[in-house]
């Protein structure tokens, strides 16, 4: 079986692919600086402690384990850091990912899956939203996704450099029997912070309920951790299937309401979330939600835990499981 590098396979998203690529076989080895990652969720001799912006021994490490394609999820991820800290945001997800792709080129290594956002529309002219939609970020992270995926693109035209880049909605969810889950610090992301409130019994401050959308509140397409893994792995066999370079949404199709995820964390938890309705929140789009037909018809990928309560059901197991521990 192929050896698949993953960068920011200690991290949320980057360990479920790891759990998964490995399930089905793969050889993986493990590039993270754990600057916001967590070493349990990676077994330990498949880690490598190691910044992006170390070309050399990456390209090394590409070498000697013999790597075939890389899955490149190391990166920084919040948009309220990036707006009060830009430049940071391009040296890392930019010059970071710029460092890995040169050790690719020395390491001959020309097939990478790329993780991008659906920050890269900004505020969307039509929803659902199709990949033929125009860039137009709003913050420095989602700028700094697309300066990504321009580089790619001319590194495929003339490096021979084949990419898939997935733009993926809101992540969301857990694998709980594998011990891996989301465990961002500071979180940002509303599933696990309602589920902290729900556990702490202090007050989240949700961001308005004046949008033009049924109850006011803010719509989103929530995709389980585990859907989006796969997609990885269905994107990175059809790189290693010599398939061009290409771009897909990751989502399901699905949007939910702030106040619908809140009634089913409600619903599966049992008990009541505390809250507090606050004012809208700058560079928040009313509605997010993708059009995956392309990934579904291209590639086969289909989710297989689309349901909110399923989602917040194997969040709220990974959540107990880690204050129990
Ligand atoms: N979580 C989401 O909902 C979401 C949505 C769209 C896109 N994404 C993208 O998916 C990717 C993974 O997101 P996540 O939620 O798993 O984030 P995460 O913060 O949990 O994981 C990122 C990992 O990258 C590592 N890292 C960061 N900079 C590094 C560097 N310079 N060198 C080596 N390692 C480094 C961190 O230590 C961390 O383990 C990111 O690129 C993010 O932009 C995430």
């Amino acid at each position: 079986m192929p050896t698949i590098l993953v960068t920011g396979g200690a991290g949320y998203i980057g360990s479920h692919t790891r759990y998964f690529l490995q399930q089905r076989g793969y050889r993986v080895v493990v590039l993270d600086s754990l600057e916001r990652g967590f070493r349990e969720a990676v077994p330990n001799e498949i880690l490598h402690v190691l910044d992006l912006r170390n070309t050399e021994t990456i390209a090394m490490l590409l070498k000697t384990e013999k790597v075939d394609a890389a899955i490149h999820f190391a990166g920084y991820i919040s948009v309220g850091e990036s707006t009060k800290d830009p430049e940071k945001y391009f040296v890392n997800n930019v010059s970071g990912s710029l460092s890995l792709f040169e050790a690719m080129l020395h390491a001959d290594v020309r097939k990478l899956v790329f993780s991008s956002t659906a920050a890269a529309y900004g505020v969307p002219d039509h929803v659902p939203i199709r990949e033929d939609q125009p860039f137009a970020p709003i913050n420095p992270y989602g700028e700094s996704k697309v300066m990504v995926e321009k580089i790619l693109g001319w590194m495929d035209k003339y490096q021979d450099f084949r990419s898939v880049r997935l733009r993926y909605f809101n992540a969301c969810g857990a694998e709980p029997e594998a011990g891996l889950g989301e465990r961002h610090d500071p979180e940002t992301h509303l599933i696990p912070l309602l589920l902290t409130a729900v556990q702490t019994g202090k007050p989240i401050t949700l961001f308005g309920d004046d949008y033009p959308t049924p109850d006011g509140t803010c719509i989103r397409d929530y995709i389980h951790v585990s859907d989006l893994a796969a997609a990885h792995i269905y994107a990175v066999e059809y790189l290693l299937n010599a398939g061009a370079s290409d771009v897909f949404n990751v989502g399901t199709g699905v949007g939910a309401s702030v106040k619908e995820v809140l009634e089913a964390v409600e619903r599966v938890t049992g008990k009541p979330v505390p809250f507090t309705m606050g004012p809208r929140r700058e560079g928040d789009p009313p509605s997010l939600v993708a059009d995956s037909t392309k990934l579904q018809t291209k590639l086969g990928w289909k989710p297989q835990r689309a349901e909110l309560d399923r989602i917040i059901s194997d969040a709220w197991q990974f959540a107990q499981s880690l204050k129990t521990s």
